[in-house]
């Protein structure tokens, strides 16, 4: 059987204690796969440790245990192979807004003249809407929303294998975020990408995704779903709340944020050595449940040095 584009096995993140009491563990047993090609959610109260996953998946930060791999390939490492959108949309604050489109251009096509670098970056300044001037200035010089289209612009415009979003459209009003995100979803249908994107918002979630990840609270938060969206594409945004299953879903994750993430918190679900599947569900089919958590055997987890 053909390997997941992007698996990722056993993860957890511990922090020590900073006064020498018991260490964090912020989430431990995280489990799951992601195809090529697919558009996958996680969903989760703030501090289960979401924005960790996602650097750990770019490379920029490390699990305590457990391994990411893309194409049968270990991440170590950050890559030009993965785009990143910040929850804090962070620039180079010395590089105009255009320079910081360009500065990942020319590092993934080196042999690209500088007309062509140019041209390709303005594409995507233009598509988040951002040229006309605006694109001359330094990230201080621009709002928050303007700071995020440019981090888009820049993650979208190296056309990476893997996109990891994470709260990409937080700052940006409800008109311009319907925009982007119509982009987004035209860019990804015409490729191979693969996108893992943070959100909070249950109804952008289900407009995007093809499966939504739920994570239980922290500390020892774990992905405890992984909810099927076939709702079938291309998705309207005016009309997708006519679909049958649409608040069947929408209710599953509305109860799972409001009683479920915190129902099954902690770290009593755990059992060594097992690899805990989410449990995967169509909340829009009869019965829901796809498959019953299957826990695998994987390596017996190493305790932390202290
Ligand atoms: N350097 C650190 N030392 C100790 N704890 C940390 C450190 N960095 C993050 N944490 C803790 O790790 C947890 C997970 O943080 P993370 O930013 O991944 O959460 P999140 O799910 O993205 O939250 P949000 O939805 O608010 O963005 C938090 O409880 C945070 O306090
Ligand atoms: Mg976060």
């Amino acid at each position: 059987m053909e390997k997941p584009f992007l698996e990722i096995d056993g993860l957890s993140k511990v922090y020590p204690s900073p006064e020498g009491g018991d260490p964090l563990v912020v989430f431990e047993n995280v489990n799951f796969d992601i195809n090529k090609g697919e558009f996958v959610c996680i969903i989760g109260h703030s501090g289960c440790g979401k924005s960790t996953i996602m650097n750990v998946l770019a490379g920029l930060d490390t699990a305590t245990h457990g391994a990411v791999t893309m194409d049968n390939t270990e991440v170590a490492g950050p890559s030009l192979d993965r785009g990143v959108v910040f929850q804090n949309y962070s620039l180079l604050p010395w590089l105009s807004a255009l320079k910081n489109v360009t500065f990942g251009v020319a590092a993934r096509y080196p042999d690209w003249s500088r007309k062509q670098v140019l041209d390709h970056s303005y594409k995507y300044l233009e598509m988040v809407g951002l040229s006309g001037g605006a694109e001359h200035r330094k990230p201080s010089q621009l709002s928050g929303g303007m700071r995020q289209r440019v981090s888009i612009a820049r993650a979208f415009a190296i056309q990476p294998k893997l996109l990891l979003l994470d709260e990409p459209f937080g700052a940006l009003d409800a008109l311009t975020r319907g925009t982007i995100q119509d982009e987004l979803i035209r860019i990804w249908s015409g490729s191979d990408q693969t996108v893992f994107m943070i959100t909070h918002d249950v109804d952008e979630a289900i407009l995007l995704a093809d499966r939504i990840l739920l994570m239980t609270n922290g500390p020892y938060a774990r992905v405890a779903e992984s909810v099927v969206i076939d709702i079938p594409r291309p998705r309207e945004r005016a009309t997708i709340i006519h679909n049958d299953g649409y608040y069947k879903i929408r209710n599953h994750l509305v109860d799972f944020l409001a009683r479920r993430s915190k129902d099954m918190a902690g770290k009593e679900d755990i059992v060594p050595g097992q690899r805990i599947e989410p449990l995967e569900v169509n909340p829009a089919k009869d019965g829901g449940v796809i498959s019953e958590e299957t826990p695998k055997k994987t390596p017996q987890l190493v305790p932390v040095a202290s």
